[in-house]
C-alpha cells in the first residue's frame, strides 16, 4: 500500500469513526493497521518529503485560526534588540541564545547540535543547576551564549567520553560554574502536535503514574507535580501549559520578557540588562504571546509512513512484547475545547506517558530542575523520529548523544533497564522489525 493510499483509507476510519473518540482498538492490541486511528487524530497531514513539522492541521477553517497565522510569523521572525524597525519584534538580548524560535525548531529536522568540529549548534542548550536544583549564583538558570557587550556568558565544545557519552566544556576564560553546577544539556525537539499534548487532561496523565511501582513491572513513572499543575514540556517536564514553555524560552533563549516572565535574563550580579534599551513592558504582548500559542496548539501530526502493513504490525508487536510502551504509551486523548473544538476529544498516537522516569545514572545529567531529579527524564513523543535520523544533523537523547534510534535504545537503563535487554536478546531480523515500526509512526 502507497502513502496516499494509506492517507485515504485512515481518513475515511477517521469520518466513520476510527479516529474519533473510539480508541478501544488502541493499547488493547489492534490487528491491523486499519484498527488504529489516524496518527494525529484529525490533526494529521499528509506526509511531504522535507516539511514535516510546522503544519497547520489540514480540516481546519482559515476563520478558525484565531491568532496563529499571526502566531506563525512571530515564529519565524527575527527579533532586533531595542529600538528595533518593528516595535512588535523588538527586544531581543541583552542576553540570550539566538534571534529567533524557529532557529531552533526546523520544519524538516532537530536544529544542527553537536558540530562535527566540536563546537555545538542552536539545537542544543545548557540549564546550569547542581542536583539539589542550585542554580549558578552568578550566570543563573540557563547559558546564554550571546550578549549585546560581546562578553556572552560563554560557548561550549563537546567531545566524546571513552564509553561514547558526551563531555560538554564551557568555555569561558573569567569564570568557571559555582561548585557541583552541571552544564545540563537540552537538545531542541522537532515540535509535533503540541496543542494535542498540551489538551491532555491532567487525569488522563495520572492513569499512567505508579509511583511506588505497584504492579512491580520496574517501572514508576511520575507526574512531574508543579504547585498548581503537572508539567508535561521539556525534556524534564518542566513546564505545564505551552504558554508557560514560551514565556519561557522567550525569557530564557531570546532576552525577551513577558507578562509571565517579567525579568531579563540577568541575575543581581550581572549589570548588562540595565546598560541596553528595553523593548518595552513586557517587551512581548500578551496578543502575541496568545497567537503563538494558537499557532503551536494547531500543529499537524505527520501521517505514518507505512511500507509494509504486516511488518508494522510485527514491529508494534515486539515493541510491546518488549515493553517500550510501558513508557512510550501508544495512545492519548484531548478533553474538550472551546478555542478550537475540532481538537475536543481527539484519540492520538504520541508514544509518551507524559510522565517521568529514572534512566539510570549513565542517563543523568547532574541537575535537578523544577523538581525532576538528575536521572528523570519525561518520556519523550516517539512520532516523527523516523522523519529525521539520518538526515545528517538531527541527534536523539537530550544531549544528543545517539544519532541513530538503535543507538537511543541501548543507552535506556534504569526503568527501561529490562526493556532495552529484552530489545538487545531479540534476534537481528526483529530488532530491524522493531526500528522499522518505530521510523514510520
Ligand atoms: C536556543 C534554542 C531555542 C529557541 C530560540 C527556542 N527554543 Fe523552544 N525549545 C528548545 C529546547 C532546548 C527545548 C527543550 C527544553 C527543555 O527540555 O526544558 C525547547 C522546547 C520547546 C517546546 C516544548 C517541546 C516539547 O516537546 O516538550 C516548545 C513548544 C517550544 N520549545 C517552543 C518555542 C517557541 C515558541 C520559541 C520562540 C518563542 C522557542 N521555542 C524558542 C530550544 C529553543
Ligand atoms: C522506563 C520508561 C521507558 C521505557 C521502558 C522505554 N523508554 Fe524510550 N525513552 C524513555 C525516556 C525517559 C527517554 C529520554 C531519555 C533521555 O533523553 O535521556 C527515552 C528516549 C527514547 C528515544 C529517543 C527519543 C528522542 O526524542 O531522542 C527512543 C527512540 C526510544 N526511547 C525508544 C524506545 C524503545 C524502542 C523502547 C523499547 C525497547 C523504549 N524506548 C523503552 C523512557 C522509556
Amino acid at each position: 500500500m502507497n502513502k496516499k493510499t494509506y492517507l485515504l483509507l485512515s481518513l475515511m476510519l477517521a469520518g466513520c469513526g476510527g479516529g474519533g473518540s473510539d480508541n478501544s482498538a488502541s493499547e488493547t492490541g489492534a490487528d491491523t493497521v486499519f484498527d488504529l486511528g489516524p496518527a494525529g487524530g484529525v490533526a494529521t497531514v499528509e506526509y511531504s518529503e522535507n516539511n514535516n513539522f510546522l503544519q497547520f492541521i489540514p480540516d481546519l477553517d482559515i476563520s478558525d485560526y484565531h491568532g496563529a497565522s499571526q502566531g506563525r510569523e512571530l515564529f519565524i521572525a527575527t527579533w532586533s534588540p531595542a529600538p528595533g524597525d518593528r516595535d512588535l519584534l523588538d527586544g531581543y538580548g541583552p542576553l540570550a541564545i539566538t534571534d529567533s524560535c524557529s532557529n531552533c525548531h526546523e520544519a524538516s529536522a532537530r536544529a544542527e547540535s553537536l558540530k562535527s568540529d566540536g563546537s555545538t549548534g542552536n539545537g542544543i542548550l545548557f540549564r546550569l543547576r547542581d542536583e539539589d536544583g542550585n542554580e549558578d549564583p552568578l550566570l543563573g538558570p540557563q547559558l546564554q551564549t550571546f550578549s549585546e557587550d560581546n562578553i556572552p556568558e560563554g560557548t561550549v565544545t563537546w567531545s566524546e567520553g571513552s564509553n561514547k557519552e558526551v563531555l560538554f566544556h564551557l568555555n569561558n576564560n573569567q569564570y568557571s560554574l559555582a561548585d557541583g553546577v552541571a552544564l545540563a544539556p537540552r537538545l531542541s525537539p522537532q515540535l509535533v502536535g503540541m496543542g494535542l499534548l498540551d489538551l491532555v487532561s491532567e487525569s488522563t496523565i495520572l492513569e499512567y503514574e505508579d509511583i511506588n511501582d505497584s504492579d512491580m513491572d520496574g517501572i514508576s513513572g511520575r507526574a512531574n507535580q508543579q504547585s498548581e499543575c503537572i508539567g508535561r514540556f521539556g525534556w524534564k517536564a518542566i513546564h505545564c501549559t505551552l504558554k508557560g514553555q514560551v514565556a519561557g524560552a522567550f525569557q530564557q533563549d531570546m532576552g525577551l520578557t513577558t507578562t509571565l516572565n517579567a525579568l531579563e535574563p540577568c541575575t543581581e550580579s550581572q549589570s548588562v540588562c540595565a546598560l541596553y534599551p528595553s523593548g518595552g513592558k513586557p517587551e512581548v504582548s500578551d496578543n502575541s504571546l496568545e497567537a503563538i500559542n494558537d499557532f503551536l496548539t494547531i500543529l499537524a501530526v505527520p501521517e505514518r509512513r507505512i511500507d509494509d502493513e504486516s511488518e508494522f504490525m510485527a514491529g508494534k508487536a515486539l515493541f510491546e512484547s518488549t515493553g517500550c510502551d510501558a513508557c512510550h504509551r501508544e495512545t492519548l486523548q484531548t478533553g474538550d475545547i472551546e478555542r478550537f473544538p475540532i481538537l475536543s476529544n481527539q484519540v492520538f498516537y504520541p508514544y509518551t506517558d507524559l510522565l517521568l522516569h529514572d534512566m539510570g545514572e549513565d542517563l543523568s545529567d547532574g541537575a535537578k530542575e523544577a523538581g525532576a531529579e538528575p536521572t528523570e527524564w519525561r518520556t519523550p513523543p516517539l512520532w516523527g523520529l523516523g522523519l529525521i535520523e539520518g538526515d545528517g544533523k538531527s541527534r536523539f537523547l537530550h544531549d544528543g548523544r545517539a544519532s541513530d534510534l538503535d543507538t537511543a535504545i541501548l543507552w535506556h537503563g534504569g526503568e527501561a533497564q529490562a526493556s532495552k535487554e529484552a530489545f538487545v536478546e531479540l534476534t537481528e531480523e526483529q530488532r530491524n522489525t522493531l526500528l522499522a515500526f518505530l521510523r514510520s509512526i
